[in-house]
């Protein structure tokens, strides 16, 4: 496994670093987690993703004795060691490492798990997607490491030849099995509006944030399946992929009716994070 990583204090290769059996991760995935990209010893939106790891653990009361400071100099380090100029950056809290049982202890002090791997940014601007059924639980705004649908989901859409999986749920499209989903009809930004049932994506509110530049509007409304394949272009955001348009959703050809809004977004984007 390539990279470097940091678990409570040790710091090495990837292959060499282990976690305990006891840690509650393992038994429950009691834990949240962030995902961050950079380059140039900068990363994309730290603050964004530092404050949503933050209230992820304020939420699911972990007590981390670490604070925003230390995590970012644990990264700062695993970044120097790694000597890699384009990066991802992985980190997850976990509640801490006990007998198994269901129910925690508190107090007692969470485990931080960093990892830094070398990334390379690809440009994919024709994404092929398929629907899935939304079958997860109501903590979907939770960046927790309970991730057994959107694996099954993403899993199956890679297998089908596809990039991503749109999860529906009462015929209403939520979010993708790893990223965020906007349509754009009539010049307006379509996407979910913030709920438990989709995760708030640091790429999707920093679009929506500058939704001027781009002279749209936006609204944060459900869509329905059938608005996916009539909207105008239909654009996938993630902090590994940024923002990129779908070209087709079960084989049936999507968007490529807005290219004056959808160009310069995906190219503002990849800018933003080239000129941070
Ligand atoms: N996934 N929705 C889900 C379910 C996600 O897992 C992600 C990100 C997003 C987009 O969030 P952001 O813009 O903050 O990356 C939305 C990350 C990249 C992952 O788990 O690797």
């Amino acid at each position: 496994m390539e990279g470097y990583a940091y678990y409570n204090g040790r710091i090495g290769r990837c292959e060499d670093i282990s976690i305990p059996l006891s840690d509650r991760l393992i038994y429950f995935g009691d834990g949240v987690y962030d995902v961050m990209i950079g380059h140039s010893g900068r990363l994309f939106l730290v603050d964004d993703h530092i404050e949503r790891l933050f209230s992820g653990i304020r939420v699911l009361n972990i007590y981390l004795s670490m604070t925003r400071d230390d995590i970012l100099d644990v990264v700062d380090r695993l970044i120097k060691l790694s000597g890699y100029k384009s990066y991802l950056v992985y980190i997850s809290v976990s509640r801490n490492a006990d007998e198994r049982r269901h129910s925690y202890i508190d107090c007692t002090f969470a485990n931080l798990l960093v990892t830094v791997k070398e990334f390379s940014f690809s440009h994919n601007n024709a994404l092929k997607l398929i629907t899935e059924p939304d079958n997860r639980y109501g903590y979907c705004n939770i960046k927790t490491v309970n991730l057994l649908p959107s694996v099954m989901s993403a899993t199956k859409a890679e297998a089908m030849g596809c990039d991503e999986a749109v999860f529906v749920r009462n015929g209403i499209v939520t979010e993708c099995a790893h990223s965020n989903i906007f349509i754009i009809k009539d010049e307006i930004l379509i996407t979910h509006p913030e709920s438990r049932h989709i995760l708030s994506g640091i790429i999707r509110k920093f679009i929506i944030k500058n939704a001027a530049v781009f002279g749209v509007g936006v609204m944060e409304r459900g869509f329905t399946e059938d608005e996916l394949l009539d909207a105008d272009e239909v654009i996938v955001t993630s902090t590994t992929k940024l923002a990129q348009r779908a070209i087709s959703v079960n084989g049936i050809t999507v968007g490529g009716k807005g290219d004056d809004i959808a160009d310069p977004l995906v190219k503002f984007l990849f800018e933003s994070y080239q000129n941070m």
